[in-house]
């Protein structure tokens, strides 16, 4: 596999997930399907392992929001990741996956007593503390657990992601991390901490990112913050958030994010962590879907699929683009603009306005791409439809890693 091989092409007209035609997972697995290419998956991390460098040995935390299927994170253990969780319902997935506690960093913002205490029992790498409030409770929890924490302070740096407001993240108007003056009110209680060993800094600014400057920014602050704190700062956690291509934007490379930790952090002595998670799953990943119906109405066309905003919730979300492939390329050159939309009852439910596609029957399939991160992990039964199947290919054969949700699974909860 080349070096920006993500997993899927064409093979005599038909798209292919490595050597699996994705027609075959449709008459299989049946749509709508997530399918993931698992060496793809591998070349990305190599990828950035590679661009990384050795000398501030940065050790990849895999976002597991992005992406939580166990088998998809078992395989980024086999590729070195650790996980970077949000909640002690990432932290189950992570231990299921085999991912050690010593290669977990805890983050968000509201951590209620239950999960840090499970982060303390699981013996985890590094809370990612937001608030003196949630330091203080680190501290009580930890020491009647007889255990010492490891924490890092997340830095809001208040610097401008530029990217869509609702994945920024680094304002000091956002919530996230802590400012300057908190910053202060923590340091004020050094002394009184038994069981918290405060040795790194953190930040996250947000997602999306196509350009080097907002990281720079970001990450002199917390270089700022570190040599300026009045504890040893052993270790800086830089976040996630580097974009990937979802249509034409100009792509920030792994390569080229790997070379600007590199020389940022060149000469400083401090052990470096990164959170990446869409830049590492989401080209490699596609939703595979059917057409149902179509409709016209004067000289407007709607392809209706049988994969909804529930399935893929961030072109409604977010106005985000996935674009979209023929499973089977046409044979004729005759394209005319058409809306692709899903059956969910809401007019959100629209994958993309004006796609220019040939005519096509119900029955054909077609395939969303980039869709690896925030795709099955922000999807939803609204409408009681089950969530879709996941597949995960390797080479010539792939394997189900989540079977598609049942009608007993849309009510099993309900006594
Ligand atoms: N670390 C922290 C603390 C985060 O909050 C996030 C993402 C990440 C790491 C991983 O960021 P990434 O490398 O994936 O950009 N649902 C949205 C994205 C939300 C991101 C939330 N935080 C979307 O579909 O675009």
């Amino acid at each position: 596999m080349n070096k920006t091989d993500d997993g899927f092409s064409y093979l005599s007209g038909a798209l292919h997930c490595e050597g699996v035609p994705m027609a075959r997972i449709a008459e299989d697995v049946g749509t709508p399907t997530y399918v993931y290419s698992r060496n793809a998956l591998v070349n990305r991390v190599r990828r950035l392992q590679t661009a990384l460098g050795t000398e501030n040995a940065c050790q990849i935390y895999f976002a597991v929001k992005a992406c939580s299927n166990i088998h998809i994170l078992e395989v980024l253990r086999s590729a070195g990741c650790g996980a970077d969780i949000v909640s002690s319902g990432e932290l189950f997935r992570a231990s299921v996956a085999q991912i050690p506690g010593e290669l977990v960093v805890f983050s968000g913002i509201g951590k209620t007593e239950k999960e840090i205490s499970e982060g303390l029992k699981a013996g985890i790498h590094i809370f990612n503390v937001e608030s003196l409030a949630e330091l203080l409770t680190i501290e009580r929890l930890a020491y009647a657990a007889g255990t010492k924490a490891r924490v890092a302070l997340r830095v809001n740096p208040n610097v401008d992601a530029k990217t869509h407001p609702y994945i920024s993240t680094g304002l000091k108007k956002n919530k996230f991390g802590l400012a300057p003056s908190e910053l202060r009110e923590i340091y004020a209680h050094l002394e009184k901490l038994r069981a918290v060993n405060i040795c790194g800094l953190s930040c996250h600014i947000g997602s999306q990112i196509l350009n080097e400057a907002p990281f720079v920014k970001a990450w002199k602050e917390l270089i700022k913050t570190a040599q300026e704190a009045p504890f040893d700062v052993t270790y800086l956690d830089l976040g996630g958030g580097l974009g990937i291509r979802y249509q034409r934007e100009k792509e920030y490379s792994l390569e080229r994010f790997g070379a600007l930790v590199q020389k940022t952090f060149k000469g400083l002595n401090y052990k470096l962590g990164i959170e990446p998670g869409r830049s590492i799953i989401g080209p490699v990943g596609m939703l595979l879907s059917q057409l149902v119906v179509t409709k016209k109405r004067g000289s407007r066309g709607f392809y209706i699929l049988d994969a909804g905003m529930n399935d893929l919730l961030r072109p409604a979300l977010y106005g985000a683009t996935h674009l979209v492939s023929l499973v089977e390329l046409p044979k004729t050159r005759k394209f005319s603009p058409v809306d692709l939309v899903g059956p969910v009852c809401e007019s959100s439910d629209s994958f993309q306005t004006g796609v220019r596609l040939p005519a096509l029957k119900a029955g054909a399939l077609l395939a969303f791409g980039n869709a690896g991160a925030y795709g099955m992990t922000m999807s939803s039964q609204y409408n009681s439809r089950p969530r879709p199947a996941e597949v995960l290919v390797d080479g010539s054969s792939y394997q189900v890693i989540r079977t598609r949700e049942t009608y007993a699974d849309l009510i099993q909860r309900e006594l």
